[in-house]
């Protein structure tokens, strides 16, 4: 399959997927109406509330973080190229009370589909890898950020990718340079059972070298990066999910590795 096919693939795999995980327990949208926060408290750390501010969320998905951030005083839009997605975070945002901008278009149209410019670029938790193609990704993000505006990148470690379902091992190259095609058994991270028909996706995976790399041949300043030792779905046996905040640690006596990171990378004024 070409990159063409591959990307094609994805989106029906997206667009089957958006209105099975808005109805899942997974993505909490039922408490995310009654009040409850998508995001997690580092990130409520990291990026303070800033009444009034713009925030562009690429890849928004079917929109509950970006509505997070919208209770937290930003002025958010949120982008997809899954227009099943973006119609959830329509509805969704509507039954939150929350007066965001929802707009379908693939990340490397977005500035000419915006036509405009954000204070921050908010990503991730798994978008990444849906793009082939980071260095272009890093040039989108330069070209939708205000002079002194900043991208905030939150992503699962790419040092993850090495772990096998099973077990704690190096089971996965971390420099593959090949897209990573798989045939599901369906369902997904978010609704395991669920039976559906567009199985086959391709994620790219990018190392951090190659991540931060391309922030910075853009001219971004990359001012800091930070590692965190939990996850958000259970990426092999051997995290153990928290009951308290549902997040997924290694298991005690296991030597850690980093899970998640984010990133904030500013533009020049
Ligand atoms: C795991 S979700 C985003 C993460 C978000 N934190 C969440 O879980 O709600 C990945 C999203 O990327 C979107 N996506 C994948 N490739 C894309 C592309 N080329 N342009 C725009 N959206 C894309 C998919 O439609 C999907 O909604």
């Amino acid at each position: 399959m070409d990159r063409d096919e591959l990307v094609a693939a994805n989106l029906a795999w997206w667009d089957e997927r958006a209105p099975v995980h808005a109805n899942s327990s997974f993505y909490r949208v039922e408490q995310l109406i009654n009040g409850e926060s998508a995001l997690d408290p580092f990130e409520l750390e990291e990026l303070p509330s800033e009444t009034g501010t713009s925030l562009l969320h690429l890849q928004c998905h079917i929109g509950t973080d970006t509505i997070s951030w919208a209770r937290r005083g930003f002025q958010v839009t949120g982008l997809d190229f899954s227009a099943p997605a973006i119609a959830e975070a329509r509805r969704i945002a509507a039954a939150c009370g929350i007066d965001g901008k929802w707009i379908v278009s693939d990340v490397y149209a977005a500035p000419e589909v915006l036509n405009r410019r954000f204070d921050i670029i908010y990503t991730g938790k798994g978008a990444i890898d849906w793009l082939d193609d980071l260095g272009s990704w890093a040039k989108v993000v330069d070209q939708l950020l205000n002079p002194g505006g900043y991208l905030y990148l939150v992503e699962f470690h790419p040092i993850t990718w090495i772990l096998p379902d099973d077990g704690w091992a190096i089971a996965n190259d971390y420099f593959a340079d090949q897209p990573y095609v798989e045939a599901d058994p369906g369902g997904s991270y978010a609704a395991p059972e669920h039976v559906t028909h567009a199985n086959l996706t391709a994620e790219w995976h990018h190392t951090l070298g190659e991540i931060i790399s391309c922030i910075a041949s853009v001219g971004l300043t990359v001012e800091w990066l930070h590692e965190f030792d939990y996850t958000h779905f259970a990426q092999t046996t051997l995290l153990e999910q928290s009951p308290d905040d549902r997040r997924y640690r290694i298991s005690a006596g296991i030597p850690r590795i980093p899970l998640l990171y984010s990133i904030r990378a500013r533009k020049p004024s």
